[in-house]
């Protein structure tokens, strides 16, 4: 049986997609935009993941082309409202006085969309109510009223909702430290116990189906940071609630936000252990509030700036895509026009996939040619081996026999194929986004483009894909090599 590994074409797989312009995308990925209608979730549903989402609210509602694209299924399959649905803005008349008008108009607009739709945020140190702020409380009276405000959101929403962030950003700022931040006025008021408190209550109100999350920033980042993550999940697994019931608490999944600067980004390895660290714990995780921001504004990105940050999408989506636990992506805004960089960190900002006129950019071409190739993975093809012995891999799709390690014969999981793949950190150049189709002749996504592949035994194999580009990989050979037959 030979040997199966996945094979190393790093400088294909991160090759730039577009360099010169924000908005300028490849020929290639070009053509494919110009001949069918998919977007960034529909891709990443053919990737095998749930979600490609974004944030958005009531604001933007004005906004047409921005509501185009919002509420376009294909382009984003998970809605997560940025602000209206925090304590603060539920809650921001008078004390008891909950309006939740404006997240329902979000949420309905989801559904009616067939979208999924995130809770974000029940307990977290920002956006409160006035007077939650300003009251003098004692440890039974924000008890009191904490379990209140989650008891009746989340009951208004029910099954709306996908996940809730439970909490967010309870560990501290600090990059090195894995302990819990001191200046949230619950972490003062309740200790560290607010946190599976939080979870306590929200386990009972929730609907059993949606998912419960501990969200927070530089997780991606900081290891120290991401064992403090672990430790809140052992928190909450470990209460025991103030009645004395215990395993209660439930924890489902870890967000990790992924507010990330240009350059700065983890490497893929290390995006990956931090992922599994968590989906070891039998968690989910996601990206959940993914933005790539250049660090400065004047003068404007230029072309390597550009191509780098392109890259660090790539690396990111390779990420979740790497690591099965991971269910999907959410970026924080989708548009410059209106991300929260630029209002937070001055001259900061231009870390979205759209720009200020709702264009997508390089990164979103970069973004979709990753999906893509992994949509293809799934689909039968690739992932293939030659790094070791210069034995030849081909993952094809489950009717055909595929040898070695990682193909396991016949019936090949093709989401561990992706996973492969993704981890190695390559998947093979497509030819003419139609990649290395294989799979016996099926045909490929591109609706000019058919894949014929011969398989001879598994040790051979030739592609044939459109636009004249030939592929041959043979067996024995560590590589492959494209040939422009005109
Ligand atoms: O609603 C008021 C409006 O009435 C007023 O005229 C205007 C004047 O500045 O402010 C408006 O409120 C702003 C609100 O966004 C809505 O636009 C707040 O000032 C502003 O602080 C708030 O910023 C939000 C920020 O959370 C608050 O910390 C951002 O939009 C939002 O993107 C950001 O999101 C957070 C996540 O929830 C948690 N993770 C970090 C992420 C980025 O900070």
């Amino acid at each position: 049986m030979a040997r199966i590994t996945a094979l190393l074409f790093a400088s294909l797989f991160l090759s730039p997609l577009s360099a010169a312009s924000p908005t300028r995308a490849s020929p290639l990925l070009a053509s494919r935009q110009d001949t069918d209608n998919e977007g960034l979730h529909s891709l990443m549903l053919a990737a095998g993941k749930l979600f490609f989402g974004t944030a958005t609210d009531v604001r933007y509602l004005d906004n047409k082309a921005h509501q185009a694209i919002v509420q376009n299924p294909n382009e984003f399959g998970m809605i997560v409202p940025e602000n209206s649905q925090k304590w603060g803005e539920l809650e921001k008349e008078d004390k008891g006085k909950v309006d939740f008008t404006n997240t329902d108009i979000i949420a309905a607009q989801a559904k009616g969309n067939g979208q999924l739709f995130r809770c974000h945020v029940l307990v977290w140190g920002a956006q409160l109510p006035s007077y939650v702020t300003s009251t003098s409380w004692t440890e039974k009276t924000l008890s009191d009223v904490l379990q209140a405000h989650i008891t009746t959101t989340v009951t208004h929403f029910g099954s709306q909702c996908y996940s809730w962030d439970v909490v967010s950003e309870a560990l501290s700022s600090s990059p090195d430290s894995n302990t819990l931040s001191t200046t949230s006025l619950f972490h003062q008021v309740l200790g560290a116990s607010y946190i599976p408190f939080s979870f306590y209550w929200t386990s009972l109100a929730a609907d059993p189906s949606s998912k419960l999350y501990y969200n927070d920033f530089n997780l991606e980042l900081s290891p120290s940071k991401a064992q403090g993550a672990v430790d809140i999940v052992h928190l909450i697994r470990n209460y025991t609630s103030p009645t004395g019931e215990k395993n209660k608490a439930r924890i489902d999944g870890i967000g990790l936000q992924s507010h990330l600067f240009v350059s700065s980004v983890p490497s893929l390895p290390s995006l990956t252990s931090t992922l599994e660290l968590f989906t070891n714990l039998s968690l989910e995780v996601s990206f959940s509030e993914l933005d790539i921001s250049h660090s400065s504004l004047s003068p404007s990105p230029n072309a390597t700036q550009i191509e780098q940050q392109e890259k660090d999408y790539m690396t990111v989506i390779s990420a979740c895509l790497a690591v099965k636990g991971c269910v999907g992506i959410t970026v924080w805004g989708f548009s410059d026009k209106y991300s929260w960089v630029k209002d937070a960190f001055p001259g900061k900002g231009g870390g979205c996939l759209y720009d200020e006129n709702m264009k997508n950019k390089g990164s979103w071409f970069a973004v979709a040619e990753v999906l893509r190739r992994a949509g293809v993975v799934r689909r039968g093809a690739v992932a293939v081996d030659a790094s070791l012995d210069g034995e030849v891999a081909v993952a094809v799709n489950s009717t055909t026999t595929v040898e070695g390690e990682g193909g396991g014969g016949g019936g090949r999981d093709p989401d561990e194929a992706v996973r492969k793949a993704a981890r190695s950190g390559e998947l093979m150049r497509g030819v003419n986004g139609t990649e290395l189709m294989v799979a016996a002749g099926e045909e490929v996504g591109d609706a000019q483009g058919k894949g014929q592949g011969v398989v001879n035994g598994a040790r051979r194999w030739v592609v044939t894909g459109w636009g004249g580009w030939v592929v041959v990989m043979g067996w024995g050979f560590w590589g492959f090599w494209g040939i422009l037959s005109s």
